[in-house]
């Protein structure tokens, strides 16, 4: 069992703009991050991933906080978080499954679960102390030498998403296969979904005690279910993650702020709005005024401008920025994002100009 690591163990914060927005303070100006801040777009990145394989870069702390710190040092000023550099699949990976990241074509699971008997392959249980240490030395390291400029955001797939890469071995145009195991064996799907979201549990509280100052839960493939079988099979598990993690961190005294991101899930809405996150991200698909009308100011709101709103001028950048802005408002109850993350051929000046936007409108519309 590690360390319980506090904010007297680390550099004071600088700049605690995102933490305020999420507990729904009033703020001077919008936070903003971005998912994938650290990523192929950035040409530093791609040098370092030059030298060593995507999940080398994970398991080496000083790497992944190399990486991590990147987007900080080149956005200075305007970020106002960090995320760790790490991946949804590398719990996977601590439950026995091989997992791969192509150059070309991303994840890939050599030796997917095909049939309910697989599940024998996993580990019967899971220390993450063991086999995700050095994600927790990562976030050490990484909030030690953020020196207090931001705070720093662990996190982890949600029990679906994850149960799709296990099963389809790699991402899928219609997760059939994943699918077809929440109609046909029912019972096995919950039994896998039961034993992700007792790792998760574990994972995020451990993140925390390293010095995660907040943490998100990426439902990226909860967009793929249809509502009941979101019911069934992904809202249980993420609200109890939740319940559970905050639970645990209370005991000992620690107390972040967490983010939900179920992907492309509008009918998710209203049950997240009364769940024990304390932010909801949400996808590009979604106007403000949707969202507004679900949330009903019961939580604070991330995001949501759609990343290839990046490929147009500043200008253009700067126009929807108002509008998002407009839509959700800017005194409190919201965190800048984007609705899903950057993506590879993405201009870093462009990714400038929409942070800068986002700072300038936020503090304009705040002073009127
Ligand atoms: O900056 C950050 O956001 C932190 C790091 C981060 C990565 N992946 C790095 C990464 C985070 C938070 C993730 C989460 C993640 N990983 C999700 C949830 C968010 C989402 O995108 O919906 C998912 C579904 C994954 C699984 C995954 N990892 C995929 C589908 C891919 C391939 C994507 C692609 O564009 O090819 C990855 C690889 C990956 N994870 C990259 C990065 C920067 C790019 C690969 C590389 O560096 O070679």
């Amino acid at each position: 069992m590690n360390k319980i690591l506090r904010d007297s163990d680390f550099p004071p914060l600088k700049n605690d703009l995102i933490l305020r927005a999420a507990r729904g303070e009033t703020v001077e100006k919008t936070p903003v991050w971005i998912m994938r801040q650290a990523g192929r777009y950035l040409p530093e990145f791609r040098e370092a991933r030059k030298k060593n394989a995507f999940f080398t870069v994970c398991r080496t702390p000083e790497l992944a906080c190399e990486v991590t710190l990147q987007p900080i040092d080149r956005y200075a000023g305007l970020l106002d978080a960090s995320i760790i550099f790490s991946d949804i699949l590398v719990l996977p990976q601590a439950m026995g499954l091989e997992v791969k990241m192509l150059e070309v074509g991303g994840p890939h699971f050599p030796d997917p679960l095909k049939t309910p008997a697989d599940l024998d392959r996993l580990a019967k249980s899971v220390d993450v102390h063991e086999s995700l240490q050095y994600v927790f030395d990562a976030i050490t390291l990484t909030r030690t030498k953020l020196d207090g400029r931001v705070p720093l955001f662990g996190f982890t797939g949600a029990p679906w998403t994850l149960m799709g890469y296990m099963v389809e071995g790699g991402g899928s145009k219609t997760y059939s296969k994943s699918k077809a195991w929440l109609f046909r064996h029912p019972e096995a799907s919950h039994l896998l979904l039961r034993k992700i979201t007792d790792i998760c549990v574990d994972y995020l509280v451990a993140q925390v005690k390293a010095g995660a100052q907040l943490v998100q839960v990426f439902d990226s493939n909860a967009g793929e279910l249809a509502p009941a079988e979101f019911e069934e099979f992904a809202l249980p598990y993420l609200l109890e993650i939740a319940t559970r993690v905050k639970k645990e961190l209370k005991a000992i005294d620690l107390d972040v702020p967490m983010v939900v991101f179920a992907r492309n899930a509008h009918y998710a809405l209203e049950s997240l709005a009364t769940s024990d996150y304390d932010v909801i991200q949400v996808d590009f698909t979604l106007s403000p005024s949707f969202v507004k009308s679900k949330i009903a100011g019961r939580k604070v709101i991330q995001g949501n401008a759609d990343p290839s709103l990046l490929y147009a001028n500043p200008e253009k950048i700067r126009d929807t920025v108002e509008k998002m802005l407009e839509g959700f408002g800017t005194s409190s109850g919201y965190i800048g994002n984007l609705g899903h993350g950057m993506y590879p051929d993405h201009d870093p000046e462009h990714l400038k100009a929409y942070l800068q936007a986002i700072k300038d409108c936020s503090i304009e519309r705040n002073s009127k």
